[in-house]
């Protein structure tokens, strides 16, 4: 009977396709990675009873609007047709399937520090999403920009992938912050300004001033946040209400809802922690 079984499972696990949802991950745990990723926001269309995941989401830049695509497990529309090492090479490097490099409104210069493990379970969790047809919208860009060559340039130029590797002089907690908002939160792409290539400037990591979509963005740095308890914080990033009562404009609502919202209690107090402990940059 028991060999009966054996052989039963064995079967099974051949008949199961590659890129089925069985995959090896935790998708309970990549489900949460995927909240403090925000990968929802920019992946589902911003219209009442939206499907998540399908693709859609505006991203407005000054080089034109980019739409996320469908990440669902369609075969044709989403990525069915994927396997894990599909999507290590997009988050990892930025690369497509074909060879091809992703524009950075996919924030993989953030993504390329998230953990193997990590991404196993964010696998594991994509893989559970139901497929979906909804084809992909053309990102509404000018042709020097639509053309993916220049690109390769500018990734050879500016982005440097590697994993994020926890200080051993570091907390705990405070490993945990850097991680969550460097890697996972991406929280630079909007607080760090950008110059005319759309790179950047490290020298004023998190220090606000034009957001991707022209508009202004505070600083994170202990300059910017001299008036704000850590209480204050902690309030503000799940429920978007500023300590003067004031409510949140839509983009980092948009962030805090999907997001920083669906966080544990003890990982907003570890990013709140790291950005305490950021250099104090004044405005420009
Ligand atoms: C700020 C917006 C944004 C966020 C957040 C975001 N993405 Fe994306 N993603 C994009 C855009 C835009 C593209 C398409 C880039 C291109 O066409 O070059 C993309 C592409 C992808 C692709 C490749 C799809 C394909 O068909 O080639 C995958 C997979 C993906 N994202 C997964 C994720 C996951 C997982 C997360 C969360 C960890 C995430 N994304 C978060 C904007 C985003
Ligand atoms: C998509 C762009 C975007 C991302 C990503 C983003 N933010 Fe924001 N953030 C904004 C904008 C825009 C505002 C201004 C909101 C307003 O005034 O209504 C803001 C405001 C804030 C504020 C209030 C600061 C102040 O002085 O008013 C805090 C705190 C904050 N963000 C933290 C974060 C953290 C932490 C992350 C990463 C988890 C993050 N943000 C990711 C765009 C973004």
């Amino acid at each position: 009977m028991l060999l009966i079984r054996i052989v039963a499972v064995v079967i099974i696990l051949l008949w199961i396709p590659a890129g089925s949802i069985w995959a090896k991950g935790d998708a309970k745990r990549g489900e949460y990675l995927a909240a403090a990723a925000n990968c929802v926001s920019c992946h589902t269309a911003e219209v009442k009873d939206a499907v998540p995941y399908a693709g859609g989401h505006a991203i407005k830049s000054p080089f034109g609007t980019f739409y996320g695509p469908n990440i669902t497990r369609h075969d044709k529309q989403g990525i069915g047709k994927w396997n894990e090492a599909d999507f290590f090479r997009a988050m990892r490097f930025g690369k497509r399937p074909d060879g091809a490099v992703y524009f950075p409104a996919f924030p993989y210069p953030s993504y390329t520090m998230v953990t193997n493990s990590d991404l196993t379970d964010l696998w594991a969790y994509l893989r559970t999403i139901p497929p979906n047809n909804a084809p992909n919208r053309k990102h509404d860009i000018s042709v020097f920009v639509r053309w993916r060559f220049p690109l390769r340039l500018w990734k050879w130029l500016f982005f440097t992938s590697g994993v994020f590797v926890a200080d051993p002089k570091q907390t705990p907690q405070m490993n945990r912050g850097t991680y969550l908002v460097r890697a996972l939160g991406h929280c630079s792409e909007c607080h760090t300004p950008r110059n005319f290539l759309g790179v950047p400037i490290q020298s004023r990591y998190m220090a606000g001033g034009k957001g991707p979509d022209g508009k202004k963005v505070p600083n994170l740095t202990p300059a910017g946040l001299k008036k704000w308890g850590d209480k204050d914080l902690k309030e503000f990033m799940v429920t978007g209400i500023f300590p003067d009562g004031d409510v949140v404009g839509e983009t980092m609502g948009i962030v805090i809802r999907n997001s920083t919202s669906k966080l544990l209690s003890t990982d907003l107090d570890a990013m709140i922690a790291y950005l305490r402990t950021l250099p104090r940059l004044e405005k420009e």
